[in-house]
């Protein structure tokens, strides 16, 4: 693999080759990499249609990179390392030979099933390692897999198995969570129900339940794999091929398929993989997210795999049986790299420090955290406690579009300062710039983040809608990617990301577009109208408030019935990330004279800031807003 950035100087000279000559860049950082044909073209590219696309011409299939490439030097080497949630269970380590032959099989699998190259083949999973095995021997066949996070209500995953139409659906029985069993198979059943393009489940058995298996539809993914070859050719994949959908909110309603391709994403999230974790050969690294997001894809399985490294795939969550179930794997396995969100920092520090103190973690090097602002306290309490001062913290800011970090200190190299996603890796050119798109240069700014070149791992895509795709990333500014955030460059040209600018939230480190919400919303018989905003949150960092406008308040109902009703509808139709933590029942929204929500209003109030709401001149009725003040105070 290419020489890693070790130096502050070589990063700013390698920065500068990145600016000046982009193709060549990328072109050197793909020569690491098995192709079965090498590309014509390096990059071709317009931000108007959009069109990117890298490598054209180029032939290859990522898992030939992930294990052929290496098995020379890898094969006994732990690939996955799985921690269940139950520490008392024993855990599975799968060396790279080992994953190679369940990719393989499984993937032979798919193959008895009709999957072809190009077929979308949906997963709902909990964390177990056949996750991982499903979408690898996906990747393996040319199916393009479409992760649906294992929280997401049946509603929710019936619109994204809709939307890709996919032939297969990949599950277990049911899943583990701290204390909690979630039945898995009975929200496939009731998704799948609604969805006409689906042939076949396979179902892995973790929790034992008992679970309905449907004649000629339903098969037990042990029983599939059983005396079936692991002889298995891979599929070549052209560079610009599928490789998955996974889907994310946006600020209108319906969910988004963005979608990645295969040469580009592959380069992108193995270099960004080496060089922001400055991984070394035989370090153990553990990422918590679920593989459900996008941090899962890029940095639990296709970066650090593609990089050879060991990566740690975990089951549970972080206060089960306690709250220092992290640091204990930490110690148990010795881990070298440790990846996690500021929300997850949060709420082990309001648990206290006797859970981290007499952990042995001297193998930590270096802390990651990704998916939302983190304040300087917990920013501090990380660096302190958990890497006692000695481990560099790398704040890494990117998005599921981008496929992979974006801006984010180099481990050791950057200098950091708490909050602060420092600067942008090789190869990326951000800039800012006002409503107007005029780029404010120079440093001590403020304003929106756009990108202003592609990048390899950058959305190809919105699955089945690229008009969609060019609206909301390439019209808001000309010639420019927009991401969605503000952001301020500060006096040494740091950045420091400051949350959406659209009507996105971020609660614990998920996004949800307040739309989506709504709509859920909107589905109670009562509810007329409803607006969401996103409000301060000790923990999750935002919280969901949503105000709702309600008809027939008679006697037979209360606003607490209402409420919580509201909230089992949302529970029911997205699932449980989206409950509100708020719902106040007001008889108006603050609109303005065109019908406009007028939503900085409701932000305040949410935030519990009753003054200063600037120019309310368009404001159509000045006394929904006082009614909605004193309401808001009782509550
Ligand atoms: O607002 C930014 C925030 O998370 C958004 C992307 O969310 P998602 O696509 O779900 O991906 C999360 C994991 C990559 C961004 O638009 N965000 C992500 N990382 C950071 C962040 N905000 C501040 N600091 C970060 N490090």
């Amino acid at each position: 693999m290419a020489v890693k950035i070790k130096t502050l100087s070589g990063y700013f000279h390698e920065y500068q080759k990145s600016i000046v000559k982009t193709e060549d860049f990328w072109q050197q950082q793909a020569e690491d990499f098995y192709w079965r044909k090498k590309c014509d073209c390096v990059l071709d590219w317009n931000f108007k249609e959009p069109k990117i696309e890298w490598f054209k011409g180029g032939k290859l299939n990522i898992t030939e990179n992930i294990f052929e490439r290496q098995m020379f030097i890898r094969k006994d080497q732990a690939a996955i390392i799985w921690e269940p949630n139950d520490p008392k269970e024993e855990g599975v380590t799968l060396s790279y030979s080992e994953l190679f032959y369940k990719v393989k099989q499984f993937a032979n699998v798919l193959l008895s099933k009709g999957v072809k190259k190009g077929d979308r083949v949906a997963l709902y999973m909990p964390m177990i390692p056949e996750l991982a095995i499903a979408m690898l021997a996906c990747a393996r066949i040319g199916a393009i897999h479409s992760i649906i996070f294992a929280g997401f209500s049946s509603t929710a995953l019936a619109d994204r198995i809709i939307d890709a139409q996919a032939k297969v659906v990949i599950a277990s029985d049911g899943g583990f969570r701290g204390n909690k069993t979630t039945p898995i198979k009975t929200i496939v059943d009731e998704a799948v129900g609604k969805c006409d393009s689906v042939e076949t489940l396979i179902i892995k058995k973790r929790t034992g339940d008992q679970v309905l298996m449907k004649e000629g539809r339903d098969f037990w993914w042990d029983e599939l794999c059983e005396n079936v070859s692991a002889e298995n050719e891979a599929e070549v994949m052209d560079a610009e091929d599928p490789l998955f959908i996974l889907y994310t909110s946006g600020s209108t309603g319906q969910p988004k398929g963005v979608l990645h391709t295969t040469g580009g994403y592959m380069v992108y999230s193995s270099y960004t993989f080496r060089n922001v974790f400055q991984y070394s050969q035989g370090d153990v690294y553990f990422c918590s997210a679920d593989i459900g997001w996008i941090t899962g894809h890029s940095y639990i399985v296709y970066g650090p795999l593609l990089s050879g490294a060991t990566t740690l795939m975990f089951e549970g969550i972080p206060t089960f049986p306690d709250a220092g179930r992290f640091w204990d794997i930490v110690e148990k396995h010795q881990v070298n790299q440790f990846y996690t969100a500021p929300t997850a920092i949060r709420a082990l520090m309001a648990e206290g420090n006797e859970f981290v103190e007499n952990k042995k973690m001297k193998s930590l090097k270096v802390l990651g955290t990704v998916g939302e602002p983190i304040n300087e306290e917990a920013w501090h309490w990380y660096h302190d406690h958990v890497g006692k001062g000695r481990c560099p913290i790398v704040d890494t800011w990117w998005q599921t579009e981008t496929g992979g970090i974006m801006i984010s200190p180099i481990a050791g190299v950057t200098p950091t300062k708490p909050s602060y996603a420092t600067l942008p890796l090789p190869g990326i050119h951000p800039i800012i710039v006002d409503a107007e798109g005029k780029e404010l240069k120079g440093n001590s700014v403020e304003g929106n983040l756009c990108i202003k070149a592609p990048w390899p791992g950058m959305a190809r895509t919105i699955y089945g809608d690229h008009e969609r795709f060019r609206q909301t990333y390439f019209s808001t500014y000309q010639n420019l990617y927009f991401t969605g955030d503000g952001v301020r460059r500060d006096e040494d040209g740091y950045y420091r990301i400051l949350g959406r600018v659209d009507d996105v939230i971020n609660v614990s480190g998920h996004r949800m577009g307040t739309a989506e919400v709504e709509n859920a919303i909107n589905e109670h018989p009562r509810v007329v109208e409803s607006a969401v905003v996103g409000f301060p949150h000790h923990i999750k960092g935002q919280g969901i408030f949503a105000f709702a406008v309600c008809n027939d308040m008679d006697e037979t109902v209360t606003e607490e019935g209402i409420i919580q009703s509201i909230k089992v509808g949302v529970n029911n139709i997205i699932g449980p990330i989206a409950r509100p933590d708020k719902i106040l029942i007001v008889s108006g929204l603050p609109k303005t004279r065109s019908g406009k929500i007028m939503r900085r209003i409701l932000r305040k109030i949410a935030a519990g800031d009753f003054e200063n709401f600037g120019d309310t001149s368009t404001l159509l009725d000045p006394a929904v807003v006082e009614e909605i003040i004193n309401k808001s105070k009782i509550h």
